[in-house]
């Protein structure tokens, strides 16, 4: 009876992740995705706690405990700081089937090895070389993305540095592969920390050569890799419900970072073996370059001549959280008849569709947001393009110049405008370290200064401007 209730409700719950990451999908039915997310889990949870092998329920208490105090203070972390939350979530699935793998093999070992069959076996090393993995790569990921001091963020690379990974892999499978044939030989309860050791460093080498635009990308393939951490535990515990979700979770996050990719114009291997985001040495010493700055007077008479005006937001709206700034630029610029678009591009920001949420946050209508290519037609006729903290995204140097490492990325061709207005604080480069060509282009002026603060001073002159008419 209780196996036939607890069935069901893991059908029902991996109904309930199906639809949840289908209503995903859209805007408009997003919410009540996350809400089916969380009433599947509950329903996991609950039905799983209610199986009668399981007796230690002050163990589970301590880990909803313990699990709410992790849980409740992530979900409070910034838009802009999402990717690396992201990357400790991953963190934590790992190193959960590692240590849910870890205790089942001495467990079975215990109990009298005939359990350990060479598919459990299989299934149980899948799921500890790829937990552990992933929690290590995780949380080097997590501390590149929030640049903590002791991670370093620039790609590490050495001589030999993919061949040896390999060969690391390499002695971790064959160790596995014996483990596999032999689980209850005298030596195997001490091969097995050794495997757990290899997994371990391996996922640190697998992410010290990645760094720049590439990481968020690479969170993505550790989503997947904890997916499928997670799959081959529901083989080793022989349930179903893991399986589903694993499966759901690889899957969603293999094709994530497929469309990541695609929309950077990388390759998988590249992202992973190719040390994108050194620095790079940029200009030649002595070749100063010259910006031109420009106020937001000034600015602000030419967007008021303007016919249509392309709003080009990027990571740094985000940080700034200028967005609503934004709406009252944008309720100015209508206000006058200007036809106003903002072009998104797909890695804008940290994460997909980051700037839809900022923008949606403020309220700014989805029929005025425009999707790359769509944009790309109407630059040249566009009167300003105005670029608000966006960087590698709108870098000309993407189409042009092939010794560039973000040469293919498909890119919003702001420099096509007529007059183009660039919004960030100050000369840096963006996310991928590079020098933007668009800066210097003829027709672009300068808007020194946090985004916030420069659309703010936008809005107060065309404001002032608007009682003149
Ligand atoms: P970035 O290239 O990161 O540039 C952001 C710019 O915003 C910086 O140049 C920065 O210049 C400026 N900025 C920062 N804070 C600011 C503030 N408070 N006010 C005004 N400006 C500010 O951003 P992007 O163009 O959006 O490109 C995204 C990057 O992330 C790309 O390299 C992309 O490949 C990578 N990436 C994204 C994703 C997803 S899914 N979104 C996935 C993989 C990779 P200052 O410091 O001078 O202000």
């Amino acid at each position: 009876m209780m196996y036939g209730v607890s069935q069901l409700g893991y059908l029902v719950a991996s109904a309930l992740f199906v639809f949840a990451l289908h209503w995903m999908n859209t805007p408009a039915t997003a919410r009540r995705g996350v809400y089916a997310g969380v009433a599947g889990t509950a329903i996991a949870v609950i039905v799983t706690w209610a199986e009668p092998s399981v007796i230690h329920h002050v163990w589970i208490v301590l880990a909803i405990v313990a699990g709410f105090a992790v849980g409740v203070p992530l979900s409070k972390v910034p838009l802009t700081a999402v990717p690396q939350r992201t990357a400790l979530s991953h963190a934590f699935g790992g190193a959960a089937a590692g240590l849910v793998g870890t205790a089942e093999y001495y467990l079975r070992l215990a109990e009298g090895p005939a359990t350990l069959t060479p598919f459990r076996m299989s299934a149980l090393i899948a799921e500890i070389i790829l937990g552990y993995l992933t929690l290590t790569g995780s949380l080097m990921a997590a501390g590149k993305l929030q640049e903590v001091r002791w991670v370093p963020q620039r790609p590490v690379t050495y001589p030999f540095q993919n061949a040896s990974n390999f060969l690391l892999l390499g002695v971790a499978l064959a160790l596995a592969a014996a483990l596999t044939m032999h689980p209850d030989a005298a030596w195997a309860p001490k091969l097995f920390p050794v495997i757990i050791v290899l997994a371990l460093l391996f996922g640190v080498l697998l992410i010290i050569p990645i760094g720049g635009a590439d990481m968020p990308t690479v969170i993505a393939i550790l989503n997947s890799y904890a997916g499928l951490s997670a799959v081959a535990m529901g083989f080793v515990l022989d349930n179903k419900l893991l399986i589903t979700a694993g499966a759901l979770d690889g899957s969603s996050g293999l094709i994530l970072a497929i469309i990541m990719c695609k929309a950077m114009n990388r390759s998988f291997a590249n992202v992973l073996f190719g040390a994108f985001g050194q620095i790079q040495k940029t200009q030649a010493a002595g070749e100063a370059r010259v910006y031109k700055s420009e106020t937001a007077e000034g600015a602000a008479q030419v967007l008021e001549q303007a016919s249509l005006v392309v709003i080009i937001p990027g990571y740094g709206m985000a940080v700034a959280q200028a967005q609503h700034k934004v709406r009252e630029l944008y309720d100015q610029l209508k206000k006058r008849g200007i036809t106003v678009k903002f072009a998104i591009h797909p890695v804008a920001g940290r994460m997909p569709g980051h700037m839809n949420v900022l923008l949606a946050e403020a309220d700014i209508p989805y029929t005025d947001l425009a999707e790359m290519d769509d944009i790309n037609h109407d630059m040249p006729q566009c009167d300003v393009a105005l670029v608000v903290g966006a960087n590698d995204v709108v870098n000309p140097a993407a189409r042009s110049d092939k010794t560039s490492p973000i040469y293919g990325m498909p890119i919003i061709d702001a420099d096509k405008a007529r007059t183009v207005f660039a919004i960030k604080r100050s000369k840096n480069p963006g996310f991928a370290g590079i020098d933007n060509e668009l800066y210097f282009g003829d027709r672009t002026w300068m808007l020194f200064g946090d985004a916030k603060n420069v659309i703010g001073e936008l809005v107060k002159e065309l404001a002032a401007g608007s009682g003149m008419h």
